[in-house]
């Protein structure tokens, strides 16, 4: 959708690498100017990919990093975007950390951790959207195809991931005065480094077999989907997605 989104500007939370950083570099081609968020130092080489990208499909685009459970983070990644950019009209959330662990097994810090990251960063990443964006602006939160599961070993996960969808049906509404849609999207176990960790290579072929295909999902079978959100979709608010092959539903 080349020039779709020309003179628009993204913050893309998370943007560096993997789904994030297929976002970022989809969102630029379609014309806007992009923030790159990453957290980690060594997520840093691929930040510098991700902007190198953006600016050679001919638009501006700047990095941030930043530990994004602290609030006054994500607000300083807003204002950095301001900043450079002059305005923000489009905010997407790809921040996640997976653990599949029994409950019985689960210590106090691995709790805080998984809620500080999956659910504390995404609701005031989309506090500080719903601040900050032009009228008309999109907002997508990347959670899980989890949500419509029922299966063990993921409870600080899927659980963690779940209540980014009543924050964003608030959102929705919150917002709607403004014009500012707000999505979340669920991924099935998708093929990136981020999954292989949790899982053995049986399960991994399980889940392969429950999507169309025999596959797992593909950064490029979410990336059209978020782009159409921030785009085409303005009619679609308060909805989680799910786009998984199949894998699951209800
Ligand atoms: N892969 C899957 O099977 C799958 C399936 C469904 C949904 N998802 C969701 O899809 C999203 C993208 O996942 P991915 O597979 O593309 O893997 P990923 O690149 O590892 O995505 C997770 C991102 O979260 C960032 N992050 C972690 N802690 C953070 C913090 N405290 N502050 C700010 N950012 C932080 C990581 O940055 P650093 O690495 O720099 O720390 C990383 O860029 C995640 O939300 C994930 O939950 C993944």
């Amino acid at each position: 959708m080349t020039g779709v989104l020309t003179g628009n500007v993204a913050v893309v939370a998370a943007g560096a690498k993997n789904l994030g950083g297929l976002i970022s570099t989809t969102l630029a081609e379609d014309g806007a100017n992009i923030l790159v968020h990453y957290n980690s130092d060594a997520s840093a080489d691929d930040a510098d990919k991700t902007v190198a990208a953006a600016r050679a499909a001919g638009v501006e685009a700047v990095k941030f990093q930043a530990d994004l459970t602290d609030p006054a983070n994500v607000a300083r990644m807003f204002d950095t975007a301001y900043d450079a950019f002059g305005r923000v009209d489009i905010a997407v959330n790809t921040v996640g950390k997976v653990l599949r662990k029994p409950i019985l097994d689960t210590t106090e810090d691995e709790y805080d951790a998984m809620f500080d990251i999956n659910s504390k960063a995404a609701f005031f990443f989309l506090r500080e959207a719903g601040r900050r964006l032009n009228e008309g602006g999109r907002i997508v939160t990347i959670v899980t195809s989890l949500l419509a599961a029922f299966t063990d070993g993921y409870a600080t996960y899927a659980g963690a991931k779940s209540p980014v969808e009543h924050f964003t049906r608030a959102a929705a509404k919150e917002f709607a005065d403004r014009g500012i849609t707000v999505n979340s999207v669920a991924p099935g176990p998708m093929d990136t480094p981020f999954f292989y960790p949790q899982e053995t290579p049986e399960r991994v072929e399980f889940h392969k077999s429950q999507a169309l295909g025999g596959r797992l999902t593909r950064i490029d079978d979410i990336a059209p989907l978020v782009e159409f959100l921030v785009s085409e979709g303005g009619w679609i608010t308060g909805q989680t997605i799910f786009a998984n092959g199949g894998y699951t539903t209800r």
